[in-house]
């Protein structure tokens, strides 16, 4: 009995191992390389306890990104992002992270949907706007970092 259990849970694990890869064989049709290892490995998620920039947006299909940026001496030097969207937001918010860090403000504000597209080696046409919502999170936290830098007292009264 025992040993019938072990064999239907092997069975159950390969048959998952063999949807897992047929919906990534499938998924390479439609998306460039950079993207699938992007949604498979995004680096850059997760949350950060103390950051000096942060900025979320609710995308046009009701999908919400947060960025969050740590910035030492103008340049950020690291940066995270959560979403409750698609694959392609996943790998977008990743390679917003992943142009972001180690640039100056300045340079960071030109991340723009083209340039993460361009990054990405490309999306189908009905998902270039998860693009646009990474680069508008990106530019709403280095803005949320200029307004705190300029006016402290008021990330005493903002929740992250
Ligand atoms: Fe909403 Fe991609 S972010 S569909």
């Amino acid at each position: 009995m025992k040993g019938e259990s072990k064999e239907m849970s092997v069975d159950f694990d390969k048959a998952i191992e063999e949807m897992q890869a047929s919906i990534i064989e499938d998924a390479r049709k439609v998306y460039s390389e950079k993207v699938i290892e992007r949604w498979l490995r995004p680096k850059y998620m997760g949350e950060m306890e103390k950051s000096q920039g942060c900025g979320k947006v609710k995308g046009p299909c009701g999908d919400t990104m947060k960025i969050f940026l740590s910035i030492h001496d103008e340049k950020i030097v690291d940066a995270r992002f959560i979403t409750d969207g698609c694959a392609t937001s996943i790998a977008a918010g990743s390679m917003a992270c992943e142009l972001a860090t180690g640039k100056n403000i300045k340079d960071a504000f030109k991340i723009s949907e083209e340039i993460i597209l361009k990054s990405l080696d490309g999306l189908p046409e009905e998902s270039t706007h998860c693009a646009l919502l990474a680069s508008n999170t990106l530019k709403e936290a280095l803005t949320d970092y200029l307004t705190s830098k300029n006016e402290p007292w008021r990330r005493l009264y903002k929740k992250q």
